[in-house]
């Protein structure tokens, strides 16, 4: 992508946890389209469903050209997807084709956000990107096959990006529900035999940007350093509040059945982007703290 033109990028899921934050952490030089299906701040192309070709084609038309796409936009419903897997489908799989071909038309980049979920959780050392796939539930073959859409389609100018347990400023997420939580019970229990890395959209978002100017085509691993379980991010952020009338418990996935099942193990290897940025997104802890407003580095 040249430096030297105007960069106008198109920033899908503008709405949403990730895509919100992805605009309000735009570098310097460039512009930005935001749009989702609803209206939000940023927003400045709403009701746009990205799934039918021609709406995306009159999108590209109107409001392009666009020297890239930072695709956010998902159906993120994970539970919900077991039962809602045609719309799952249509969004998470179709959907990114139908950008992809748009990408490959203008001959721009599409960097595409992808899952942990595409894996079966059995590994024992961090996930490298071109480790075997497996996802375990419909959300997670979903997304894969957006991936394979996307790369199918846009080969030399697909960018996936993979993260996970993510939380930020906008949208509901885990470290939100637990502290509401945190002060409403006196007991809380949170699962602890699964393991990942919270990551937070402060990081995420500029390292994407950074994918845009800078990466190639394939796929990069994009989490905060180090691992967590489900538990020890609760402890975190009770900590980091300072909340201490709730007792925290460790409990068994399978304590809590939910419809859609969960990589066990998902630690994601962030070492081609790290290599591509000079830099790591920085550990869970510190990026919880700098989040929580907090003095933790
Ligand atoms: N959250 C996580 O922990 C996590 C972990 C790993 C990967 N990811 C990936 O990260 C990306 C961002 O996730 P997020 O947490 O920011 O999701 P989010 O908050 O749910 O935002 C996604 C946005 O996409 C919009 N959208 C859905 N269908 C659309 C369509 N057909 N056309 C246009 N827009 C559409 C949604 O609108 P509605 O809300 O109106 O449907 C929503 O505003 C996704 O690709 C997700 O799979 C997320």
């Amino acid at each position: 992508m040249p430096d030297t033109q105007q960069q106008r990028v198109l920033v899908t899921g503008a709405a949403g946890m990730l895509g919100s934050q992805v605009l309000l952490s735009m570098p310097d030089g460039m512009t930005a389209v935001g749009t989702d299906l609803c209206e939000a701040p940023g927003v400045d192309a709403p009701g746009v469903d990205l799934g039918d070709p021609a709406a995306c084609a009159k999108l590209f038309a109107e409001r392009g050209p666009f020297t890239g796409v930072i695709h956010c936009a998902a159906y993120t419903a994970v539970d919900k997807a077991e039962e809602e897997s045609a719309v799952a489908q249509r969004v998470n799989g179709d959907l990114c084709g139908v950008l992809a071909r748009q990408c490959a038309r203008d001959g721009v980049p599409l960097v595409l956000v992808s899952t942990d979920f595409v894996f079966d959780g059995r590994g024992a050392r961090p996930y490298r990107e071109d480790d075997p796939t497996g996802p375990l539930s419909v959300y997670g073959a979903t997304k894969l096959d957006g991936e394979r859409q996307a790369r199918e389609a846009w080969p030399t100018g697909t960018r996936v990006v993979r993260t996970q347990w993510l939380y930020g400023p906008r949208g509901r997420h885990f470290a939100g529900t637990i502290e509401t939580l945190a002060r409403e019970r006196e007991e809380l229990k949170v699962v602890d035999d699964q393991r990942g890395a919270p990551t937070s959209t402060l990081e995420l978002a500029p390292a994407l940007w950074d994918v845009l100017r800078l990466g190639e085509a394939g796929v990069y691993h994009a989490a905060c350093e180090g691992d967590a379980t489900w538990f020890d991010f609760a402890k975190a952020v009770i900590e980091l509040r300072g909340i201490d009338t709730v007792r925290l418990e460790p409990c068994s996935t399978a304590e809590f059945p939910r419809p859609a099942r969960r990589p066990a193990y998902s630690v994601l290897d962030c070492s081609r982007l790290t290599a591509l940025r000079g830099k790591s997104l920085a550990p869970w802890r510190e990026a919880l703290s700098t989040y929580l407003g907090g003095e933790e580095h």
